[in-house]
């Protein structure tokens, strides 16, 4: 059988749904590639790339007529709908809650639709979930957006001109795109903050190095997972109580990133005026929603606007298109994962099979019938998780005895530790002289108290530490100052240079201490 790419026929699309590594992939399953001439072009590839992957690079008309599979980025057109012929697959976006008169057209033409937004979320599907890798694309580029429309760092610095303060991110709505905002943020050095309704990916944030925003505020949540890992509308005292929260922090935030959205609803009003007025001169807004009505109440979908306190918000929807060869790349992974799907003998022969979860979950035409919605899928969400019991509240009592029976057991083992040391230093002495038993428990005891000085310091200060310790060190100084007035000109010499060295290490370890600590300080 062959597979097809076409060229996007929205003037703005540059990305395209085969590139020459996923059609080598493509062919080791049975397939003949082929691409319409200039598709890969906007994407970064071009018709010699794909020659030499062995795809032969055909006029559109051609592309439509010869594939039996044809795959593509965005929903088909009207037109591009009429030209579907009984039998042949097409592969693509689809939204088909939103498209009704595509669906009939496809109906209509006898051809099966495999809509690449219906992949359920299940583990099994995850290598086809294109929504989630253009999300997760989204992400990461609304966050280099914001960079590129603020003024300042993402990163705090210490620099000869002088102290630089970390940006202050904000994400809300840690979905797939939520959290590739708040990856990318953390990394370039951002302080960086994020909420969601899900309070489960709390953990998720925070292993990110980035804080989760909590709300004061007792809800039961309805479960995400009997949604398809996605979240529930939320009751209005929460989302009152949301929005007082983002009322407090708005002042202080200089990027917003907003990704809030519950599926085939518009997007929920977050980040309201009023916030937008508290926000400072030179912050931006990304507001990955607008799509569906924003997340802000200013934004403008597919515009950048500036607000008269000068604040960007950034409206723009079609970010994956704006880092086309990657989202080519991950989109024809997916596409080729699903073809693979379809391809159990990888003998080239597309096996439409309606029990398997996936196909069945992203068909919405087969064999002239249109089968979406589909039932539920057999397996469980992604992000099914058992709810946890929350722990035990413990009275006063039990507190101070599990205290108790934590200090025994500390005290025992402390006592025990101390009596192997005391009879191995004992043992110790019974053949070294006197004056090595002197160093030795010198040394044992300093080894103790270095272990546990060290031992009680959170691993951040590590650092600092080193350069306190290298500036105690220098005690050096000392000996060299009782040598400096030795009769020998070498000794003298010797403890000058001894002197000066070690007043560097004093005076540079207590200086690079106040730096670093400086950094951990809130301004
Ligand atoms: P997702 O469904 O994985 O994540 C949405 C998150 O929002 C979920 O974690 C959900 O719990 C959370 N959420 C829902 N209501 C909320 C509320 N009231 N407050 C806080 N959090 C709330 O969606 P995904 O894939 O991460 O996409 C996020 C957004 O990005 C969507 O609006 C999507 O349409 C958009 N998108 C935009 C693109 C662009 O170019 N502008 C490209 C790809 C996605």
């Amino acid at each position: 059988m062959k597979i097809g790419a076409p060229k996007e026929s929205a003037a703005d699309e540059a990305r395209v749904a085969m590139t020459p590594q996923s059609a080598k992939d493509l062919a080791k399953l049975g397939y003949e590639c082929l691409i319409e001439s200039g598709a890969g072009v906007s994407a970064g590839f071009d018709d010699k790339a794909y020659e030499e992957a062995g795809v032969q690079v055909v006029k559109g008309a051609d592309l439509w007529k010869q594939a039996d599979v044809v795959a593509k980025v965005r929903p088909p057109t009207t037109a591009e709908a009429k030209k579907l012929s009984e039998g042949q697959t097409l592969i693509s976006f689809f939204y088909p809650a939103a498209n009704e008169k595509l669906l009939e057209t496809a109906k209509a033409q006898k051809a099966n639709v495999i809509a690449m937004d219906m992949v359920p979320r299940i583990s099994r599907a995850q290598k086809m979930d294109a929504l989630s890798s253009m999300a997760n694309i989204a992400g990461y580029r609304a966050v280099i957006e914001a960079g590129n429309n603020f003024g300042r760092f993402f990163t705090g610095q210490v620099t000869a001109a002088g102290k630089v303060p970390p940006a202050k991110v904000l994400v809300v709505g840690a979905g797939v795109a939520g959290l590739a905002a708040v990856g990318t943020a953390t990394s370039l050095g951002a302080i960086t903050y994020a909420f969601d309704v899900r309070p489960e990916v709390a953990e998720q944030i925070e292993s990110m190095g980035a804080e989760f925003v909590f709300l004061d505020f007792e809800e039961e949540q309805t479960d995400g997972a009997a949604i398809g890992g996605y979240a529930a509308v939320s009751s209005p005292e929460f989302a009152a109580a949301q929005l007082a929260k983002f009322r407090e922090i708005a002042p202080e935030m200089d990027i917003v990133i907003t990704t809030a959205l519950i599926p085939n609803r518009d997007a929920p009003v977050l980040w309201t005026k009023d916030m937008v007025d508290m926000m400072k001169p030179g912050s931006v807004i990304v507001d990955l929603a607008a799509e569906r009505g924003g997340n802000c109440e200013l934004t403008v979908k597919d515009e950048k606007i500036v607000t008269e306190n000068g604040v960007t918000i950034v409206g723009y929807t079609d970010f994956p298109s704006r880092m086309a060869t990657q989202s080519s790349l991950l989109y024809s992974t997916n596409i080729r994962h699903m073809m693979a799907d379809l391809t159990p003998e990888k003998d080239g022969q597309v096996v439409h099979d309606m029990e398997d979860d996936v196909i069945r979950g992203a068909t919405v035409t087969h064999q002239g019938e249109i089968t979406w919605p589909p039932p539920p899928p057999k397996t469980q969400a992604i992000a099914a998780q058992p709810k946890k019991a929350p722990p035990k509240e413990l009275t006063p009592e039990e507190k101070r005895a599990a205290e108790a029976a934590a200090f025994r057991k500390e005290t025992t083992t402390q006592v025990g530790l101390l009596g192997i040391g005391g009879a191995l230093i004992l043992l110790v002495g019974l053949i070294a002289p006197a004056s090595f038993m002197q160093h030795f428990i010198v040394f044992v005891l300093s080894v103790f108290v270095g272990f546990q000085v060290i031992w009680n310091v959170s691993h951040s200060l590590h650092t600092p530490l080193m350069a306190v310790t290298n500036a105690i060190s220098s005690i050096i100084i000392l000996g060299a100052l009782m040598q400096v007035g030795s009769n020998s000109f070498l000794i003298m010499i010797l403890a000058a240079i001894g002197i000066f060295m070690a007043a560097v290490n004093i005076f540079g370890g207590f200086l690079v201490t106040r730096r670093m600590l400086a950094m951990f300080q809130k301004s």
